[in-house]
């Protein structure tokens, strides 16, 4: 298995890329936990964390007119929130700033979307099929506003087993529990439910006991499974907590972004075809009349048959390995 140009079942592929890539004790701990933290070294190897940070203070900056401060945090210590619903709500945002959309902020973006990394554990998890649900950023200080355990598989309990959706975060300072990491129940994407209102507390003298933070220094990159519990500890120490959750998704899952035919050509380009069928532009769903269905089922159709060529699919479905090798 993993010579290069052989043809491979999809399943195998998706397990000889893990392989190649030496990341078989990051999925068996995905595997057992629900949730694995893969260091810097491996998922950032050429400093793209750097450029991500860089790419997303400088979006903040243009969309808001205000840099976040890194170092003293006080651009957003107890932040009330601009666009996220939470300026009318009593306390501070458990999730800080938050900016949607950055695969249309640049090529740094693109470049997170596209780490073999990233892509190895997302496609184990929900197939070559995963489209982005969305690529966002939380820009967290100090806050008070606890951020509840909770799942990102958003239908009633019970769940199903395999993940629909996966999430896979870039964390672009250090997550200590001090600076507000995120939070996780491990194993709890087993039990295939959301949790109780009384196990999502997090911190305090009713807080999850089973709830651990997700360590790791800039750079690392957190992958968990649609069904792990999770959530924030509050940020206590100054300064500022940046991450971007890229979230993925089964191609019939309602996304967050609607990603169809609004990509630039340019853009779609410069990548590989994978891109193209990673923002959706091979999703045939999603349409409001029978002239636009037409007109989206053969583009998505269009979109497909190029990404399996890509794939160098053969007439039993088996796929080249490596694709990207
Ligand atoms: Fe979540």
């Amino acid at each position: 298995m993993g010579e290069p140009s052989s043809l491979l079942d999809p399943f195998d592929a998706a397990w000889a890329e893990i392989r190649r890539l030496k990341l078989e004790e990051y999925v068996a701990e995905l595997d057992h936990r629900g949730f694995v933290v893969i260091p810097p070294e491996i998922a950032c190897p050429d400093g793209l964390h750097g450029r991500l940070l860089e790419s997303i203070l400088d979006v903040a900056e243009k969309r808001t007119g205000i840099r976040p401060d890194l170092e003293t945090g006080k651009t957003h210590e107890f932040y009330k929130g601009r666009f996220e619903g939470y300026a009318d709500t009593p306390g501070d945002s458990p999730i800080g700033e938050y900016f949607q959309t950055l695969i249309f902020e640049g090529r740094a973006f693109e470049e997170a979307l596209m780490n073999p990394v990233l892509l190895a554990l997302t496609t184990y998890l929900c197939g070559y099929s995963v489209v982005l649900s969305s690529m966002s950023t939380f820009i967290k200080g100090r806050n008070e506003s606890p951020f509840a355990l909770h799942t990102d598989t958003l239908m009633p309990s019970p769940l199903a087993p395999q993940a629909l959706v996966c999430n896979a975060t870039y964390l672009l300072t250090d997550f200590t529990e001090e600076n507000g990491a995120t939070a996780f129940v491990p194993g709890s994407h087993k039990l295939c439910r959301e949790p109780s209102v009384r196990e999502s507390v997090i911190g305090g003298e009713n807080g999850n006991s089973d709830a651990v933070a997700a360590e790791g220094p800039a750079g690392s990159l957190v992958v968990w499974h649609g069904n792990t519990w999770h959530g924030a500890f509050n940020r206590k120490a100054p300064g500022l907590r940046v991450s971007m959750p890229v979230l993925m998704a089964r191609p019939f899952v309602r996304t967050e972004e609607n990603l169809f035919g609004k990509i630039p050509q340019e853009i779609l380009d410069r990548n590989p075809m994978r891109f193209k069928v990673l923002t959706q532009q091979g999703v045939s769903y999603g349409f409001s009349s029978q002239d636009e269905s037409t007109e989206r089922v053969a583009k998505a159709n269009q979109c497909m048959t190029d990404y399996f060529k890509e794939l160098g699919m053969d007439s039993s479905g088996r796929i080249a390995f490596p694709l990207y090798g």
